[in-house]
């Protein structure tokens, strides 16, 4: 396994990152939105395949959130599209990629095509290792919402009782059931916000706000932000 941001240390199990500052990029070189979410798409290429060389075992990506239906039609559109020639690559080369999906939010709301996608591309990968989680149509308040309201509905049925809820039932019912939190979230683009990503999961994570816009977001740049969440470990560890 290579080792990254220190020489010793071995990098972060999770990653969690939220690919910001696609549409600065675009306008800096005077190009549509639509431009700078398909540089951010490849720019996830790049890391995801980076991360992997790491040994990394989970990445956690913040693709569309809950908020982002009102941006304009044709931009949803054109990150909708990018999603899609993704995933149905991804589905193309499963057996090469051996990445396993996973999506966090409700799909409910994406077009019948795109949903048929991630739930192939999920269904296909489920025996592979290295995972990347999809956020799309996710909201970090949206998901403990709906965990409520399936634990509420359980007791409703006499299934569980009140009494029954601790934090560890109560992850079950998160979209990362069975998956470990975060120990790394990666915000690029200079804005210092969580923006309603992983609420529950970041519990415990180390932040670190970066200033370069994701498209603009090199293996290095991945090689930092694990070298800064190395220093807080060790600072921290030790008491
Ligand atoms: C935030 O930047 C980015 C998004 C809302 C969309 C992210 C989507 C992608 C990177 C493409 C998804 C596809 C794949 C395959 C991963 P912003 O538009 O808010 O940037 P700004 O703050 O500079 O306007």
């Amino acid at each position: 396994m290579a080792l990254s941001g220190n020489e010793t240390l071995p990098p972060p199990q999770h990653i969690a990152i939220i690919m910001d500052g696609n549409g600065r990029w675009a306008k800096q070189r005077g190009l549509p939105r639509t431009a700078g979410h398909a540089a951010g798409a490849e720019s996830f290429r790049r890391i995801a395949n980076y991360c992997r060389s790491l040994g990394v075992r989970y990445l956690t990506v913040y693709a569309f959130s809950t908020e982002n239906w009102k941006r304009s039609q044709e931009e949803i559109a054109g990150i909708m599209r990018l999603l899609r020639r993704y995933l149905e690559e991804a589905l193309q080369d499963m057996e090469k990629n051996r990445v396993r999906f996973r999506f966090f939010g409700d799909l409910s709301r994406l077009s019948p095509a795109l949903q048929k996608l991630c739930l192939d591309a999920q269904n296909r990968s489920s025996e592979y290792d290295v995972q990347v989680n999809f956020c799309l149509n996710y909201g970090g308040r949206d998901e403990i919402v709906q965990a409520a309201r399936q634990f509420a509905l359980q007791v409703a049925a006499g299934e569980r009782k009140p009494e029954d809820l601790t934090e560890d039932l109560f992850e079950h019912y998160l979209y990362s059931a069975g998956i470990p939190d975060p120990e790394l979230v990666i915000r690029p683009s200079g804005e210092k916000r969580v923006s309603n990503f992983l609420l529950w999961q970041s519990a415990y994570s180390e932040y670190v706000f970066m200033n370069v816009l994701w498209p603009d977001f090199t293996p290095e740049h991945l090689d930092e932000a694990i070298a800064e969440y190395h220093r807080r470990n060790r600072r921290f560890g030790g008491t």
